[in-house]
């Protein structure tokens, strides 16, 4: 049977191989799936996970293939986002004596995600075990993979691990494991973007994650998109992949990237100057200009993860600053870039705003805004650029005393 995991474990979700965005942000090029399982124990049945609520029909469907809907005891919200959560509604109308499992976080969000104030909640904490009959739920919490309500479930007699968003990947073929995969490379991609989407901004719980399933003896991972990993096929790659992109390499040397946007060039005259500046006082620092107009917003934002300071310029156009930087700061990780010393500069005509608003959506994702930001009105003199070399230094300088 080609939804059958185990003895005991069966795949029931649905898949969405059209959809093209998901969580408004992320890419999914080749589609997803929304994956639930259920757990057959000889006393107790589990469901672990629901689908997106527009599925529901389907989701029964494949459910009842399996299971009576009435009998199901148990169901495992690992995490409780709506692509997972979305069909709880539906199911507890059919059948409101399911107990629905999940973390202290999980009960809070439950509540609020679904507004049904009678659903039949159970807190776990970490290492609880819930018996059903010859098999064992353990639950394992893992916050932040990917919200503070996510957990993971491990089934010690099937060596299976339930592990909903965290392993996953939004990849859609109509078969249910790794080794069935017919286009490894695509795979792969989408695995790296959903890595970068969901889990880069929380590589270090990605870290302890992995540090909690180490010792596990495991034969299935059953994310809740995506294909079932499996110990003799891809299993440890795609953990060690985890592992790789959460403990990226760090530089020796500072790196200071200038992103900018110029219309006739006064800005990156400006860039140039600040640039040099800030090599005068640290000068094993990497400081690269970037003309934002001219990069792929996904490759600036790369940069910008990975600098210890960085500077945003931008001419004034139309009281505001220009389009492609906004590009750029509508993608910054606040996560990771908390605290992180930042400088705004441009030049301008009349009214100048562009600098300090660029402070401002920085300051209010909570980077650390430098003092002054340095502006010059139209072309700059060779004082004005004498003084944005100076402003560079006393970046650098403040730059320093954060390092050390
Ligand atoms: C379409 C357009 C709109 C502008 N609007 C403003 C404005 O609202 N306020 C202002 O101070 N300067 C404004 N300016 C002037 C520019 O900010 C000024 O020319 C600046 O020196 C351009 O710098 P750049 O060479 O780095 O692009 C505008 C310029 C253009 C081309
Ligand atoms: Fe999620
Ligand atoms: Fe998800």
């Amino acid at each position: 049977m080609k939804n059958k995991i185990t003895d005991s474990i069966f795949s029931v979700g649905v898949l969405n191989p059209n959809v093209r965005i998901a969580d408004v942000v992320v890419k999914t090029s080749n589609g997803t799936t929304y994956n639930s399982y259920v757990v057959k124990g000889s006393e107790k049945t589990a469901l672990i996970e629901t689908v997106h609520k527009d599925y529901f029909d389907k989701y029964l469907k494949n459910v009842e293939e399996i299971s009576d809907i009435n009998k199901i005891d148990y169901l495992v919200m690992n995490h409780n986002e709506p692509d997972h959560s979305g069909a709880i509604q539906k199911l507890v109308e059919l059948n409101p004596k399911i107990t629905i499992l999940t973390s202290p976080a999980g009960a809070i969000y439950l509540k609020n995600i679904t507004n049904n104030s009678n659903l039949n909640l159970k807190i776990v904490k970490n290492d609880e075990y819930i018996d059903l009959g010859n098999k064992t739920l353990r639950f394992i919490s893992a916050p932040f993979l990917h919200w503070p309500d996510s957990m993971l479930t491990y089934v010690e007699e099937e060596k299976t691990l339930f592990t909903c968003d965290f392993l996953g990947c939004h990849y859609c073929e109509p078969y249910g494991f790794d080794f069935e995969i017919t286009d490894k490379s695509a795979f792969l991609s989408s695995l790296k973007t959903y890595f970068d989407c969901i889990f880069s901004p929380f590589k270090k719980y990605v870290t302890s994650g992995i540090s909690k399933i180490k010792n596990l003896d495991i034969s299935f991972v059953c994310p809740s998109h995506g294909p079932v990993l499996t110990k003799d096929f891809m299993l440890d790659q795609v953990i060690e992949t985890y592992e790789k992109w959460s403990n990226p390499q760090r530089e020796e040397d500072p790196l200071i990237p200038i992103f900018y946007c110029s219309a006739y060039g006064n800005t990156k005259q400006i860039a140039k100057a600040i640039s040099r500046g800030i090599q005068n006082q640290i000068p094993n620092s990497k400081v690269s200009l970037y003309n934002v107009a001219e990069f792929d917003p996904s490759d600036l934002c790369d940069k910008l993860n990975k600098s210890s300071a960085f500077l945003v310029g931008s001419p004034t156009i139309n009281k505001d600053a220009a389009a492609p930087i906004w590009t750029l700061l509508a993608t910054i990780d606040a996560i990771n870039n908390a605290k992180k010393l930042v400088a705004t500069f441009g030049s301008f005509g009349w009214s100048g705003e562009a600098a300090s608003q660029i402070a401002g959506r920085l300051k209010s994702l909570k980077l650390s805004t430098f003092d002054e930001n340095f502006r010059v009105c139209f072309t700059p003199t060779e004082k004005d650029l004498e003084n944005a070399t100076e402003f560079g230094e006393k970046f650098a300088k403040e730059l320093l005393k954060n390092l050390n």
